[in-house]
């Protein structure tokens, strides 16, 4: 519930803001941050590598909108850090000609915040939340009849002179990506007519993104160099891009060249930490500590995040996913244990005693 006034101050901030550069709550399609990776990212769903059922069904959705001359339906995208999901946002405003403004969960502070993005959309254009999950729930609520209705509910004023009052807005394309489908509320969810999952990316779609990245970047790599480094790339194309720009480090400095072969991979991979299935030092303490501190597990994440001097948040959303789907984790009710996989690949000695469930 919020003031008339807050919601007129802040829809004249952003359209003050949206006449200048970018700004904190809302940014348009050129992101802050990594000049690479934007330079790297594919622009058009032909440039997009790999998760083909998505990209069909997708096709099919934006024509079919297209024909019916309306906006696309809301598009939730769930999958782990760096799988695309931005990427893919953005790709769908591109294929469907229209604008896209984007956001964030935590960005948005008040519902009045919210608001006047909304009143600032025009018909067709696409509002992207990222890390929508951390919406806060007063927020999320002002979404339901947004997405639904297409509409704004208001209420100005307090107690016995309050009134509600019910404001159009324009067809739009709410598109939500999140790291965690779990934590969104079941009403949110089901407010998507299209909940799009990114998977792991498969080794030859990996070295398909490191090639496509070198051309980009001007630089020349040997196949069977690609697929060494697609094999430490865990199966995510953000990290293939990183592992790629060191590498052209490593080359730069100690071969004066800007052709990338399998020694000049495999020297900069051990330099760096990263073994031949991607897992860095701190992967490795991970699991070591499990198995060694205590005895296998299970043990607490909280616990598990203390030992190795990491964030709770770091462990359970940068390294555990990896090193679940690679079965080298296990979740159970009474906390994470090591798997024999993993002991094996580590070569650490099998379990003793290790409990059971
Ligand atoms: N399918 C793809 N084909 C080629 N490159 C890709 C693909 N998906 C992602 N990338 C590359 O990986 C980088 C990271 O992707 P993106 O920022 O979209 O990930 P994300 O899922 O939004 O990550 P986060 O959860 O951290 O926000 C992009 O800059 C792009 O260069
Ligand atoms: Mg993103």
């Amino acid at each position: 519930m919020f003031l008339c006034a807050q919601i007129l101050y802040a829809m004249t901030l952003v359209s003050k803001k949206n006449q200048q550069t970018d700004e904190r709550v809302i940014a348009s399609a050129t992101e802050k941050g990594d000049i690479i990776e934007v330079t790297l990212r594919p622009k058009k769903m032909s440039e997009y590598i790999g998760q083909t059922d998505v990209k069909k069904n997708l096709s099919v959705f934006m024509e079919a909108a297209k024909k019916r001359r309306e906006p696309l339906e809301h598009v939730l995208i769930h999958g782990s850090p760096g799988l695309g999901k931005t990427t893919l946002a953005n790709i769908l405003a591109h294929e469907m000609g229209v604008n896209i403004k984007t956001t964030s969960g935590p960005a948005l502070e008040k519902q009045g915040d919210l608001a006047a993005i909304l009143t600032n959309l025009r018909e067709n254009d696409i509002l992207f939340i990222d890390e929508i999950h951390r919406l806060k729930s007063p927020i999320e609520e002002i979404l339901y009849s947004a997405m639904e209705d297409f509409c704004l509910d208001l209420v100005i004023g307090k107690g016995p002179a309050a009134r509600s009052m019910r404001l159009k807005l324009p067809k739009f394309t709410l598109i939500g990506a999140t790291t965690k489908l779990s934590m969104i509320s079941s009403p949110l969810r089901d407010r998507f007519g299209n909940i799009i999952k990114l998977e792991f990316y498969k080794e030859e779609e990996i070295r398909d993104v490191i090639l496509r990245s070198a051309q980009i970047l001007h630089l020349s790599i040997e196949n069977d160099a690609a697929i060494r480094l697609s094999k430490s790339s865990r199966q995510t194309p953000r990290i293939a891009n990183r592992l790629l720009k060191r590498v052209r480090d490593f080359a730069t400095v100690y071969e004066n060249t800007d052709a990338i072969n399998i020694s000049t991979v495999e020297k900069a991979l051990s330099s760096l930490g990263v073994d031949e299935l991607g897992l860095d030092n701190t992967d490795r303490d991970i699991l070591i500590t499990i198995a060694e501190k205590f005895n296998g597990g299970p043990v607490g994440l909280n616990t598990i995040a203390a030992a190795t001097n990491e964030e709770q948040n770091t462990v359970e959303d940068i390294y555990e996913p990896y090193l679940l789907q690679l079965g080298f984790m296990e979740r159970t009710p009474r906390g994470r244990m090591i798997t024999d996989r993993a002991r094996k690949h580590l070569r650490l000695p099998e379990a003793k005693n290790q409990l059971l469930f």
